[in-house]
């Protein structure tokens, strides 16, 4: 019977019989795909599964502690964390370019998941959370970690220093089951149904330079947002909203003067395969609420404005 619980079976019993007794790799970058893939692995291999998870500083607000939580305290996996901000700061120093900024996050990731794995010397296998619609992608790139650079980092080329075998086991899976798989295997529903988050991250929803000051900043004003539109019962209703953070001074105006702070915009689109897409139609109320929390609660924003661009002609992201 092809049932969910059938298919973990047979993906376990199949990646215990590829690997053997030897040592895994994965990277898990906290995103749907590459968090099913550990939860599988841990279940099929247990401790011959090493996680390494590279904290770019780029992240949404607690979200490498969270990844850390779930999956080295509560599910017992070895993770490694990696602490890499500094090195993500620095690069990306005085750096406007959305497209080079993309190009050194994503060389950056690919040079700093390859110092850590290739210190773990015993490992045989990487993991790697290639979902079907990634396979069809990059037909005719030449190796596996393409997926993870292609679809994560956009940039092109891989050293190919690390001889081992590559472990897929949602290849021929399309996104929803991916997800199914994922509740099934204990993940919860909320990180399991998260909404897309770019392999860049914060690097380009702070328009030009990228400065620590400005992801505190963004990281806040995103936190209340999506934690207002769950508490509305519009996250689910939503296929993707986030703050944006624009690095223009604008006057404002508060009890104990005025205030001369940064501005934050709003995102929230409807789509079904983000190629074009609806700005949503969020309710003035709540709108209203935001706007009043994230200038009240957040030190250095004195102004919000909520993004009324449909996809095509604007994208999704702003850079
Ligand atoms: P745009 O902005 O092109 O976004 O309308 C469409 C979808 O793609 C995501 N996106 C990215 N994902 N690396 C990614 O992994 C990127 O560089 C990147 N740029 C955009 C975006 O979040 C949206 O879901």
């Amino acid at each position: 019977l092809w049932t969910t619980a059938n298919i973990i079976e047979e993906n376990i019993r199949l990646v215990r019989e590829k690997v053997g007794s030897d040592e895994v790799i994965l990277g898990l970058s906290g995103g749907v795909d590459s968090s099913v893939v550990a939860a599988l692995l841990h279940k099929a291999i247990g401790t011959q599964l090493t996680c390494v998870f590279v904290d770019t500083g780029l992240l949404r607000y607690r979200e490498g502690d969270q990844v850390m939580a779930m999956f080295a305290e509560h599910m017992g996996v070895k993770v490694i964390r990696v602490d890499a901000e500094a090195r993500f700061l620095a690069a990306l120093a005085g750096v406007t370019d959305p497209e080079k900024k993309r190009k050194i996050i994503g060389g950056l990731f690919i040079d700093i998941f390859d110092e850590e794995s290739s210190k773990l010397t015993s490992a045989k296998w990487l993991a790697q959370g290639t979902i079907y619609p990634d396979v069809i992608e990059s037909a005719g790139a030449k190796t596996g970690k393409a997926h993870l650079i292609k679809s994560h980092h956009n940039v092109g080329g891989l050293p190919e220093n690390m001889k081992l075998g590559l472990v897929e086991p949602l290849r021929e899976l399309f996104k929803d089951e991916v997800r199914v798989m994922g509740v099934e295997l204990g993940l919860p529903p909320e990180m399991v149904y998260r909404h897309p988050f770019p392999g860049p991250g914060l690097g380009v929803r702070i328009l030009g330079e990228v400065k620590k000051e400005y992801a505190d900043l963004l990281r806040l004003a995103d936190h209340i947002f999506i934690e207002e539109l769950r508490k509305h019962d519009l996250y689910d209703k939503t296929s993707q909203a986030f703050a944006v953070f624009l690095p223009v001074k604008s006057v404002g105006v508060t009890g104990d003067g005025r205030r001369y702070d940064y501005v934050i915009a709003l995102r929230a689109v409807e789509t079904i395969d983000f190629m074009t897409a609806r700005w949503a139609h969020l309710p003035y109320e709540l709108l209203d609420l935001l706007s009043r929390r994230i200038i009240n609660e957040i030190r250095g924003v004195s102004r919000v404005v909520y993004d009324i661009s449909g996809k095509p002609p604007a994208t999704i992201e702003w850079e």
